[in-house]
């Protein structure tokens, strides 16, 4: 029957993540802060202001919102500037088999993600197309792990929670398919990713007959 697979962006569609994490390392630096691959997990997932507090927090910093207003600019130009050469080599390996399979069974196809630059992301890396609903960052109110993305995505392809299915690289997003009573699937290392129903090391490990279970 036809379900909804829900695919979060960054660390998941496209290899976006290392550019948000050397536009934060730069930003720490700057204020002084030791920012590390550790603590960068701990931002996956996680909305920009919020990515901004948790960052503060670890140099225990406080700051007054011009400033904090000023760092979050900085930090997206930064991110942005990664950005602009980006083409469709930016896909994670296995993840075009997975959707234009998805595409040719009729299943629905949905973005559920925090950034608020997805749609130049998908539109440069040439796959805004294959996907029926796009919530991201400019959509929601509360950010993973509160479920709001994948709800309202499963909401707009018209398919219940529980014939829904997210593929996530963060805890927090594993978090929010659970909460919202969808199948989690973790993309990434199976001892931070836990909480999720399946876990795959990425796309690649994927096959056709487990993508097929999913649908039936
Ligand atoms: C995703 C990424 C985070 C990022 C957030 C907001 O969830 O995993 O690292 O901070 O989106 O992205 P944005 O592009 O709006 O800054
Ligand atoms: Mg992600």
């Amino acid at each position: 029957s036809k379900k909804a697979f829900i695919f979060d962006l960054d660390g998941v569609i496209v290899d976006t993540a290392k550019y948000h994490y050397l536009a934060w390392k730069k930003l720490a630096q700057q204020l002084g802060i030791e920012f590390t691959h550790q603590h960068n997990e701990q931002l996956k997932g996680v909305s920009r202001v919020r990515s901004l507090d948790i960052i503060l927090n670890l140099g225990g910093i406080q700051a007054s919102q011009e400033d904090k207003n000023k760092w979050l600019i900085q930090k997206n130009e930064d991110y942005l500037s990664y950005l602009v050469n980006i083409d469709e080599r930016e896909i994670l390996p296995g993840v075009l088999p997975v959707l234009t399979y998805l595409k040719e069974k009729n299943q629905g196809i949905a973005l559920g993600s925090a950034s608020k630059n997805a749609k130049p992301i998908l539109e440069k890396t040439g796959i805004i197309n294959l996907f029926d609903v796009i919530v991201d960052g400019n959509d929601v109110t509360n950010a993973k792990p509160d479920p709001e993305v994948f709800l309202q995505a499963a909401k707009k392809l018209n398919i219940t929670n529980e014939n829904a299915i997210v593929f996530e690289d963060s805890v927090a997003g594993i978090q929010a398919a659970n909460i919202a009573n969808m199948i989690s699937i973790g993309i990434g290392e199976a001892n931070t990713l836990h909480e999720a129903k399946y876990i795959f090391k990425d796309f690649t490990f994927i096959d056709v007959s487990f993508i097929e279970s999913l649908i039936n």
